[in-house]
């Protein structure tokens, strides 16, 4: 095996990673929003082009522009994320779900922007869940053989809760990073471990999103029929 610049071992195949984070609207002016940068996301279907694959790189609210040699589709909310990851995920290979998706979205959308009534108290926000897109992918897979990709991002039990989350998702793969004080949000660096639905466990130090993203391919490769 070569380095990275000089692997093909992606040829002939179609890879779909979503990226950044989803936006919600209240109104035509209000959202609700994570701060996902889509740079793991982006950095992934960059490595993944650059090993051969055909890429479709769904981003959410990314301010960066689309990899060479990639396609993007560009969406806005989570109802869009999943149309869009889904249909790209007909044919594909793997998918990999590093988008920040919203739990929650507001249960109505005001078509005109929300005012403040003099004296008043505000209205609580009501919010209604999301599908759970990955658990979706991993559970009617589109293809047999498909390999499914997920993120979490964990406080506390870092390990338990990825291992927990990986069994209630279904997924092959689970990339578990340790967030807090200014850890993973917007960095340029990332350190993970790769937790696998047959037991294994990957640790990935820290170091550039392009590294985890070689290793989190290596990591789909192994498992392809
Ligand atoms: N995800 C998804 N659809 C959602 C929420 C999350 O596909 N509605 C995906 C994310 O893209 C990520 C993985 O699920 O790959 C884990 O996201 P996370 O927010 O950690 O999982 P949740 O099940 O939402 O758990 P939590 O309550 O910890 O937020
Ligand atoms: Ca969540």
């Amino acid at each position: 095996r070569g380095t990275a610049a000089e692997r093909t071992d992606l040829t002939g195949r179609h890879v779909v990673v979503s990226a950044g984070g989803t936006r919600e609207p209240l109104d035509p002016v209000r959202f609700l929003g994570n701060r996902s940068s889509g740079k793991q996301g982006f950095a992934l279907a960059r490595t993944a082009a650059a090993r051969g694959a055909r890429v479709t790189l769904v981003a959410a609210n990314s301010e960066l522009p689309g990899p060479a040699g990639v396609d993007v589709v560009r969406v806005g909310t989570a109802a869009q994320l999943r149309e869009a990851v889904l249909e790209a995920a007909a044919d594909a290979d793997a998918v990999v779900m590093a988008a920040a998706v919203a739990d929650f979205r507001p249960a109505a959308y005001a078509e005109g922007k929300i005012k403040k009534r003099k004296d008043a108290e505000p209205e609580p926000l009501e919010l209604v869940r999301n599908p759970d897109i990955l658990a979706e992918l991993s559970t009617d897979r589109a293809r047999a053989g498909q390999i499914v990709v997920g993120f979490a991002a964990e406080t506390d039990d870092v390990l338990a809760n990825g291992r927990a989350k990986l069994a209630r998702k279904r997924c092959d793969l689970l990339v578990v990073n340790e967030v807090g004080e200014g850890k993973t949000f917007g960095a340029e660096e990332n350190e993970a471990v790769v937790l696998g639905a047959d037991g294994s466990e990957t640790a990935v130090p820290y170091g550039p999103k392009d590294v985890l993203s070689d290793k989190v391919w290596d990591l789909v490769a192994l498992r392809f029929p």
